[in-house]
This record gives C-alpha cells, sequence and structure tokens, in this order.
C-alpha cells in the first residue's frame, strides 16, 4: 500500500466556503483522495479524537472549536504522505506560515488554522481508522 495520512478541512474553512479551493489544492500536489466525507463531530467525538492533547491549555476551545460545525475528513495517499500533506498546510500557526501553504492563504489563528495533518505515520493509521472503515478506503 502507498503511504497514507489523514487530513481535516476544519470547520472555519467549510463555513467560509473554501472546501472546494482546498480540495483543488490537495489534487493538483498529486494526492490520490482514498476516503473523503464532511462530518459534524460531537464533542465527545473531537474529544477522542484529540485526546492526546486533554490537559493542554487549549483543549477545551480545541474541541468546541471542532466540533461547532461541519468539517471534511479525508485519508490522502502519496508517496511521503505524512510530511507532504504537512508540507501543503504550513505550520501550525499561519502568521508563520510559508507563501504558497493552505494556512497561509486559508487560516486565521492557531486555533482556528482551516486543516488538521497527522503528524507521523503511526498517528495517520490510528486517525484513519478514528473516521473510516476499511471498506470506505477505495
Ligand atoms: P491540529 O493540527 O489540528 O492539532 C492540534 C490543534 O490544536 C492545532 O492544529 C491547533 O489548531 C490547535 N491549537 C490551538 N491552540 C494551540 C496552541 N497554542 N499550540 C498548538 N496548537 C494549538
Amino acid at each position: 500500500m502507498n503511504d497514507l495520512t489523514f487530513g481535516i478541512i476544519k470547520p472555519d474553512a467549510v463555513r467560509a466556503g473554501h472546501t472546494g479551493k482546498i480540495i483543488d489544492r490537495i489534487i493538483a500536489d498529486g494526492f490520490r483522495i482514498r476516503a473523503m466525507k464532511l462530518i459534524h463531530m460531537t464533542l465527545e467525538e473531537a474529544e477522542g479524537f484529540y485526546a492526546v492533547h486533554r490537559g493542554r491549555p487549549f483543549f477545551t476551545e480545541l474541541t468546541r472549536f471542532m466540533s461547532s460545525a461541519p468539517c471534511v475528513v479525508m485519508a490522502l495517499e502519496k508517496e511521503g504522505a505524512v510530511k507532504a500533506w504537512r508540507d501543503l498546510m504550513g505550520a501550525t500557526d499561519p502568521a508563520k506560515a510559508d507563501e504558497g501553504t493552505l494556512r497561509k492563504e486559508f487560516a486565521n489563528s492557531i486555533g482556528e488554522n482551516a486543516v488538521h495533518g497527522s503528524d507521523s505515520e503511526e498517528n495517520a493509521q490510528i486517525e484513519i481508522a478514528y473516521f473510516f472503515s476499511q471498506i470506505e478506503l477505495v
């Protein structure tokens, strides 16, 4: 199997109407979208997804935001997918994101930063399995 990563188009970007533009950028960058769906997480689902951040000062704000409106979850395939998707997203803080990255173009703040991506291959597998069953990966 080729390399996979997990991505989210977060509620701020969906709400602002940027979903289509971000998907275009993902495809133009050479990713194959193996799975994708629009979901609206409950607070409990967002807390489960971000469990590693439980106890951090931004955990409550983060999980409330992620469960505040619909988002798009995706399994993305490309050689070196985890790094390639992080490179396309740009720095977590959009003020530090390079020109040409999604966060530079679409994000407003560190909390509402348009997109999420896995930080390792191990977490990519865990995060994909959190939202998709094997049969949903095409
Ligand atoms: P994400 O890649 O989704 O993973 C954790 C998220 O926490 C991160 O993007 C940010 O949107 C959010 N967050 C909010 N505040 C902070 C902070 N001070 N430092 C790091 N991440 C933060």
